[in-house]
């Protein structure tokens, strides 16, 4: 079966522009607080993910790790950006959970965040929000 081509653009604002798409994706019937988040591969594929809820509200995916899992099942494996917009006064950073799956399968990577206008936006590296990470070397 043919598998779809993930989008390939270059620039900062193309891949804030597909994580506002991807926001619109969102299944939030619950918390009603949509995310899109954006995720470039090196050599410029971009996977996008949106949040998924449900009732059994424990279950509920965020949008990074949905961009993340998508893309790892997909084969890629080097990305260096990730944007995430939702409609918060401050720019919502990826929790807890995503940020160690984050760091364990995209690294220090480039993280954008951004709320709906587009005014609002921090630029930050992995490394900066998952200090002192627990991952393979400690194992
Ligand atoms: N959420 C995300 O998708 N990403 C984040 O970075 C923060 C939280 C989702 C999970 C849940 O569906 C809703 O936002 C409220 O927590």
């Amino acid at each position: 079966m043919k598998r779809a081509r993930p989008a390939r653009v270059k620039g900062l604002a193309d891949l804030v522009a597909l994580a506002h798409e991807a926001r619109q994706r969102a299944y939030a019937p619950f918390s009603k607080f949509k995310v899109g988040a954006a995720l470039r591969t090196r050599s410029g594929e971009i996977v996008t993910g949106c949040n998924v809820e449900n009732a059994s509200y424990g279950l509920t995916m965020c949008a990074e790790r949905v961009a993340v899992f998508k893309a790892v099942s997909e084969g890629l494996r080097e990305f260096d950006a990730i944007a995430v917009v939702a409609d918060s006064v401050r720019p919502t950073a990826p929790c807890g959970a995503c940020r160690q799956i984050l760091w364990e399968l995209c690294g220090d990577i480039v993280v954008h965040i951004v709320d709906l206008s587009g005014r609002r936006k921090r630029t930050l590296r992995m490394a900066e929000l998952l200090p002192l990470p627990f991952d393979r070397r400690n194992l």
